[in-house]
Formats: structure tokens, sequence, C-alpha cells
């Protein structure tokens, strides 16, 4: 297994690798067709496996402070996507990812990794794992059909319809969200101070 910088030809693979690295996850549903472009400079590793992609990872970096990552100080980077083909996990690919990235983040300057996920116990427990931090969390909801919607989301266009909806809960009843509707995640922030800059 080998694991080297993205390439522009690697995209089918990179596409296939995250869908299905997803669909045993909270973001079964979280598709992207094509592999997304950053406004500002990225690590973006993958690892491969007889010319397969069997694992990647996107980190978008600042060159300015709090342009990218959501808190702290310094020059940080934003974990988008990390992720490992289900018939290759637990063989250390992911951690062997992020230490790669961590090496070059220092030579950027880096100070920090942030990443955003949902409430999959064995990926938190990765992170957590990996020497991240939970920072802070918020609630995802999906609100589906009448029943759901009503008294939450109203169209203010007439003739405009809702029939589903998503949402982000940021207030303090945390629990009476995840009572009133069917698909809650808590979303949680995990922070990584990198070392030895
Ligand atoms: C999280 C993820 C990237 C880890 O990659 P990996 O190569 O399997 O992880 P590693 O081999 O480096 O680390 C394994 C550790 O992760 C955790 N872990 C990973 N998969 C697990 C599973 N299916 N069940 C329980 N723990 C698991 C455990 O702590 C495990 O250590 P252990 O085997 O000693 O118990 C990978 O599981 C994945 O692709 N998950 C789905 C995508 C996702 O949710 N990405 C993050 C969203 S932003």
């Amino acid at each position: 297994m080998e694991i080297r910088e993205y390439r522009a030809e690697d995209e089918i693979g990179w596409v296939r690798c995250r869908v299905l690295s997803f669909l045993d996850s909270a973001y079964f549903d979280n598709v992207f067709p094509k592999k997304e472009v950053y406004e500002n400079p990225a690590i973006e590793l993958v690892a491969v496996e007889n010319d397969q992609i069997v694992g990647l990872l996107d980190i978008e970096y600042e060159v300015r402070e709090r342009t990218v990552c959501s808190r702290g100080t310094g020059l940080g980077g934003m974990i988008w996507h990390i992720a490992v083909h289900p018939d290759f996990r637990r063989n250390g690919i992911g951690t062997q990812l992020l230490k790669v990235a961590e090496k070059i983040a220092k030579m950027k300057g880096l100070n920090r990794f942030e990443a955003w996920t949902r409430d999959d116990e064995w990926v938190n427990k990765w992170y957590v794992n990996s020497g991240f931090m939970n920072v802070e969390s918020y609630l995802q909801v999906f609100i589906d059909g009448n029943s759901e919607l009503k008294g939450a989301i109203k169209s203010e266009l007439p003739d405009l319809l809702p029939v589903q909806a998503f949402a982000h809960y940021i207030g303090e009843e945390k629990e009476q969200i995840k009572k009133r509707f069917k698909r809650v995640y808590e979303c949680n922030c995990y922070e990584k101070k990198l070392k030895d800059i």
C-alpha cells in the first residue's frame, strides 16, 4: 500500500472509494459525483493498493487565519474528507494518511487540524485514538414529511410546498429535537493540535 499525493487521473477511483467508505456511516447519502476543488490550498492524499484507491484524505488549509477553520488561532487545516474503503479498514490506513498529512502540515506552518463528524461511535473513536479532542457539537436534523414539517418549516413562497428539509440545531434543547425528529445526528467538532512546530 502506497500513500501519495492525489493526481487528476485518480478522480474516478477517489469518488468510488469515498462513496463506498461512507455507505455504512451516518453520511451514507452524502454523495459527491466529483472530487471537490478547494478555494484554498489543500493537502490531498490517497492510499493506493494494486492500482485501486483504498483511502483518501483531503485537508484544505489556511494561508490567512480563520479563512477555512471555524475556530482557533494561527493557521489551521480543515479535514473535509477522510475515508478508507470498507474492505481495507482497521489496517492502519487512516492513521498512516493522517501521519503523512501531519508531516506536510507542519512544513506548511499549520498548528492544528479541525474535523467535523456525525455520531458514528467507531469513527469518533478513531478521532479520539488519533489524538483529536472533541471541542463542540450541534445537531444536524433531517425533517421529512408533513408531520415533521408541521410547525417547524414553512415556505414563504406561494405554491412552493416543502417536502423535506435539512437543518442545523444550535440551541440547548437537544433532547427535545432528538425526540421530535426521526433522523438527527450530533455533529462533533474535533481538533488536533500539531506539536513540534
Ligand atoms: C474512520 C476511518 C477513516 C478510519 O480508517 P481505518 O483505516 O479503518 O482506521 P485505522 O486502521 O487507522 O484505525 C483503526 C481504529 O479506528 C477505529 N475503528 C475503525 N473502524 C472501526 C470499526 N468498524 N469498528 C470499531 N472501531 C473502528 C478503532 O479505534 C480502530 O482501532 P482498533 O482496530 O485497534 O480497535 C474509516 O473507518 C472510515 O472510512 N470511516 C467511514 C468514513 C467516515 O466516517 N469518515 C469520517 C467522516 S468526516
